[in-house]
């Protein structure tokens, strides 16, 4: 017989954190490699004519976008002026501060979508965590103003450990219901990620899109039949400048010059490649080892969404054989980069069909260096 929500909520905590149900929104305008390109490159006309002395900006291709990252196409927020090569960025109006500003927007519905596959109403829920890349503003905390748009009682606060932000807020959410401290936490990543990158940069135009998501994490005792069960986390950090972004409010009187890329998204793309793959394929078997977990027998592989090549060099050290799309699933050729919600883009479009006892892996890795890695199991 069927638990009333009421009856849940009050059986005996067992400290043993799973996933619920997660939730994900998507903008529903996109851009293609070729409307990207074509503006990228209309951009590069006018800038070389305008600066006939300078050293001219070179083209971007098509082709070597999806050859070096796998990307196809991004969603965004706002396409229009991202597109114009007048403008180049997003332009979204400045909303007042009595309406819900646009991470809180997308956050809310990601989350709403999770709570409803979960059949979790919001005051059942203990705190979110709003863990994204970058944050719209200081304070007050997105997470607080998005528990105030849910209903939500308890608490919230904002973290940010770029991409990884996500499976360090499930690592924070499942140590609270492990430690008794919570039953229900809702970790939000709104990942307006087009407002941080330089889209007249070649070398990363390309890279990143909007999107956000949401991942309930909760004691078994309350959760839904079918859930995931979080056998285990790991977290890591170590320091690198190879991606950075220096915005920040001791630089606001900066000029909207080109020496003001760095207050945007930058980074040494290859040497990034270089050496993340190794530091995670590592963490990967030695947390599945200290878990006792056989990696060869991961049904699945959710991993960020970077870069493809990157994703099969990753799977193939942990599985021992190159990964297909059925073991590692690929959300970056429609999505691209979207940060810290790549990787659970990927588990939410991509779990339904796994079935009760299968073993998987969400990870992610970004700047910091950082990496999360979470071992999970389908119970149903
Ligand atoms: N269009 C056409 N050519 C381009 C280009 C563009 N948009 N951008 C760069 N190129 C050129 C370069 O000038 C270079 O030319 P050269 O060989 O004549 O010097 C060549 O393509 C190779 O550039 P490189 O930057 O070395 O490409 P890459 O194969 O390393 O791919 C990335 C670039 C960024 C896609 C890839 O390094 C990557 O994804 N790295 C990991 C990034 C990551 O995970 N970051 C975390 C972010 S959260």
């Amino acid at each position: 017989m069927q638990e009333s929500p009421m009856q849940e909520m009050q059986a005996p905590l067992t400290g043993r954190p799973v996933i619920s149900a997660t939730g994900l929104f998507t903008p529903a305008d996109s851009i293609s490699n070729e409307e990207l390109v074509a503006s990228f490159n209309a951009f590069v006309d006018r800038h070389n004519e305008a600066n006939p002395d300078a050293e001219p900006l070179a083209y971007s291709s098509v082709e070597f976008i999806e050859k070096a990252s796998g990307i196809k196409s991004r969603h965004v927020m706002s396409k229009a002026p991202i597109l114009d090569p007048a403008i180049m960025c997003p332009r979204l109006p400045e909303r007042g501060n009595d309406e819900l500003s646009f991470m809180a927007e997308i956050g809310v519905a990601a989350a709403r979508q999770a709570l409803e596959r979960a059949g979790r109403k919001p005051e059942d829920v203990d705190a979110v965590l709003c863990a994204a890349s970058n944050m719209q503003r200081p304070y007050p905390a997105m997470a607080i103003e998005i528990q105030q748009a849910l209903g939500i009682e308890g608490f919230g606060f904002d973290m940010n450990v770029a991409c990884s932000s996500a499976t360090f807020g499930i690592q924070t959410a499942a140590d609270y219901i492990r430690a008794g401290n919570a039953r229900s936490v809702l970790v939000v990543s709104p990942e307006i990620t087009s407002g941080h990158l330089n889209w007249r940069d070649r070398d990363s135009h390309f890279i990143f899109g909007d999107v956000a998501t949401a991942v309930l994490v909760e004691d078994a005792a309350i959760a839904p039949t079918e859930h995931w069960a979080i056998l285990g986390t790991k977290l890591k950090t170590v320091f690198s400048n190879n991606i950075r972004n220096n915005f920040g409010f001791l630089n606001r009187a900066a000029p909207e010059t080109a020496d003001t890329a760095d207050k945007l998204f930058v980074q040494e793309g290859r040497k990034v490649f270089r050496e993340v793959v190794p530091m995670v394929a590592q963490m990967i078997l030695d947390e599945a080892a200290r878990l006792g977990i056989d990696p060869e027998g991961l049904r699945r592989l959710w991993l960020h969404q970077a870069n493809a090549g990157m994703n099969r060099l990753i799977s193939t050290k942990v599985l021992g054989h190159e990964a297909n799309e059925d073991e590692s699933p690929t959300v970056l050729d429609t999505y691209g980069n979207t940060s810290s919600a790549g990787s659970i883009i990927a588990f939410h479009q991509h779990s339904d069909d796994l079935v009760a006892g299968d073993t998987g892996l969400i990870c992610s890795f970004g700047a910091g260096y950082s990496a999360g890695t979470v071992f999970v199991r389908k119970v149903s």
